[in-house]
């Protein structure tokens, strides 16, 4: 929203619509906007809302279709919303995408990110008092909501954030949410709860604070059925943020900050309960409880990210971007903490909380989807070199399980985004029963990275393509490298801390020699892209690539896949194994090599055809092999990294062939904020 910055309709839709392109990777099954209409009198503006069945670029075109529209009009006061959407609740439809509305003549309307769990019985009761729905989202019941409050207002000077305050009281369940009404014409009220939410702060003037102070309800607000009685103290709204001697300022708010990033990198990261309320010109933020955190104020961040990192430069995709940038975001996850000289690792995030993790009598490190792969992946290491034992956990799982938690576990919590509901949840269930939290997560301010006791920040870069790949080899190298920190005094340890450190070393060189393979993988896709399943085999350090690999197949290319343990082969999967059947075998030259040759002539001996990553000095596995893919050697427990690439890159390759958007897949979201 703007103040004193003029700015015309068409550059309004433009900013609208580029901020919902950089958010379209966390849902694009449909989307919407809400402006104000043609009238440019404050007083008597309406608003104007066009929603389509699509991604956002569907939207985009249908926004300039609308005769209505005149796009040269200028507002100097200007709040609009977008969203674009990943079901939840009702189908994708222009009628279930946002902003949904509280009547027909849009009198509030609202975005959500999240989901309402209670909206069930709120709906019940809103119908009861005669309000109509029209969609099937958990999000409508919000808008009727705030409208009746409204309609049920004690005084007549009752403010927005007021309204939306009485609104979340009633709200269970995780919410970002943004609103926009004709009452309050030019103000912007937003809140969160469990999903995430940030404020970007753009002005060529001074701003009177970097600190925006967190003003308290003086009384508590009662619950439910008295929600329209209660009497609130006026807010003293002088010490909010606004720019010195003018109201030359532009805010926004958004889910992340690649949808801002190219207005301003100053950013307030806004905390669950935050109610964040703009008015002219002036920013305030005011909650009912004290924050988790206790903080007095909300500082302004500035964030070091840039334009160019999440845009796809010469890459057909970001997925493919992200692959290409490996050998860059495994040294930058390393830079400064590895100190190759003395054979040190210093975490910085971690040093204070050493003393307390090794005194812990178990590590559990918990995940979903492919940072959960991560766990997988070095949890052999951890246990070598922390002598601890490590639990990995699905995080969904994990919470079904209720399973127990002591004061003395240290909980890992892997999360590209920061953001994921089920690790959330599971770091919440963790802190409740007094476990030491750490953070392994690829975003500065997100909640994962604010909630936890101490934490590694994996600095991959933005990460934009659902199928997330630099961010897995990141958080592999951050994981390997809490393990080095650990093992620093075990004398025992050292030769085995040396050669690892070695090999983090030579990586960026040895991802660059894999990333060169990208032909003859492109070939090999050229032969299996007709196919309906693909199985990936493996055991050891590389089960982890195979599980990995599978998800990246399934996800990207909708192709049937399954990573195998190799040493269940012959409880069940061998059963699958025919001439028809496509096999690619990870066999690596480590501790398990021997047991993999087993395996692969169980394969062969049913006529099966192995695709086999093998190392590049490997004669044995290839005479066995249909085809093979020639890494370069490192250390064994490292080898995961190099070997999950080549999967990597036939998913994209696949998913190409088969005509698929790599980095929009079908159904999936790139953060998954709901449970
Ligand atoms: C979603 C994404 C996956 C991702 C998982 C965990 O399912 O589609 O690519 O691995 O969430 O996300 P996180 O941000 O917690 O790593």
């Amino acid at each position: 929203m703007n103040y004193r910055v003029p700015r015309t309709r068409k550059e309004i839709f433009e900013t609208l619509i580029k901020g919902l392109q950089r958010l379209e990777y966390r849902g694009y099954d449909s989307a919407g906007v809400a402006i104000d209409g043609n009238n440019t009198e404050v007083k008597e503006r309406h608003i104007q809302l066009v929603k389509k069945r699509g991604n956002v670029k569907a939207l985009d075109e249908e926004l300039y279709k609308q005769d209505s529209m005149d796009l040269k009009v200028e507002f100097e006061t200007h709040f609009g919303i977008a969203h674009t959407r990943w079901a939840t609740h009702g189908v994708p439809n222009a009628v279930n995408s946002h902003p949904q509305r509280s009547d027909k003549g849009n009198e509030f309307v609202v975005i959500h990110n999240g989901i309402i769990t209670n909206y069930k019985d709120l709906r019940k009761f809103l119908e009861s008092k005669g309000y109509e729905f029209e969609s099937e989202t958990d999000t409508e019941t919000i808008a009727k909501l705030i409208k009746y409050v409204f309609d049920n207002r004690e005084t007549e000077d009752i403010t927005f954030s007021t309204l939306v305050e009485r609104v979340i009281q009633q709200l269970e369940g995780a919410f970002a949410l943004v609103f926009k009404s004709i009452h309050y014409p030019g103000e912007a009220v937003a809140t969160r709860r469990g999903s995430p939410l940030l404020i970007g702060v753009r002005s060529k003037y001074k701003l009177s604070t970097e600190q925006v102070p967190i003003l308290y309800r003086t009384r508590n607000i009662e619950n439910v059925k008295n929600i329209c009685k209660t009497r609130m103290k006026r807010l003293d709204s002088s010490t909010c943020l606004h720019a010195v001697g003018d109201k030359a300022v532009e805010f926004f708010f958004a889910s992340d900050a690649s949808a801002i990033i190219e207005h301003t990198n100053r950013v307030i990261f806004l905390e669950d309960d935050d109610i964040a309320a703009v008015a002219d010109g002036k920013l305030s933020i005011h909650r009912v409880k004290r924050s988790a955190s206790d903080d007095p104020s909300r500082a302004i961040q500035t964030l070091q990210m840039e334009l160019q990192q999440i845009m796809k430069g010469n890459f057909s995709a970001f997925m493919q971007k992200e692959i290409f940038e490996q050998p860059e975001s495994v040294f930058n996850t390393m830079r400064g903490r590895v100190n190759f000289e003395t054979n040190t690792v210093l975490l910085g995030g971690l040093k204070d909380h050493l003393k307390e993790i090794r005194r812990c009598r178990r590590l559990i490190v918990i995940g979903c989807g492919t940072s959960y792969h991560a766990a997988v992946a070095t949890r052999q290491v951890l246990e070598e070199l922390t002598e601890l034992p490590v639990m990995v956990e699905l995080a969904s799982d994990f919470l079904d399980r209720n399973t127990p938690v002591f004061r003395d576990d240290v909980c890992f919590f892997i999360s590209q985004s920061g953001e994921t509901a089920d690790t959330l949840l599971a770091l919440r269930y963790c802190k409740d029963r007094r476990a030491l939290t750490v953070g392994v997560t690829n975003t500065v301010g997100s909640s994962i990275s604010r909630e936890t006791d101490c934490g590694v920040h994996i600095n991959a870069g933005p990460e934009i393509g659902v199928a997330s790949t630099k961010a897995y080899t990141s958080q592999f190298i951050s994981l390997v490298m809490f393990g080095l920190m650990m093992s620093e005094d075990r004398i025992s340890l050292q030769n085995r801390r040396r050669e690892i450190i070695h090999g983090l070393k030579s990586l960026p060189e040895l991802i660059k020699e894999v990333l060169s393979l990208d032909e003859k993988i492109h070939d090999l896709a050229l032969e299996l892209y007709t196919q309906r399943s693909l199985l990936v085999m493996g055991r050891g350090y590389n089960y982890a690539t195979c599980l990995e690999g599978a998800l990246k197949i399934k996800e990207i290319t909708y192709m049937h896949s399954e990573g195998i343990l190799a040493g269940e082969l012959k409880h069940g999967p061998l059963a699958l194994i025919d001439k028809q059947m496509p096999v690619i075998m990870v066999i690596m030259k480590d501790p398990c090599f021997a047991k993999c040759q087993n395996a692969l002539q169980q394969v062969t001996a049913r006529q099966g055809r192995p695709i086999i990553l093998c190392s590049k000095d490997d004669t044995e596995s290839s005479k066995f092999a249909y085809k093979t893919i020639e890494l370069p050697h490192t250390v064994d427990c490292l080898q995961g990294i190099l070997s999950v690439i080549p999967l990597q890159l036939l998913s994209f390759h696949l998913a190409v062939l088969r005509g698929y958007d790599v980095d929009f897949p079908r159904n999936l979201a790139k953060s998954v904020t709901v449970e």
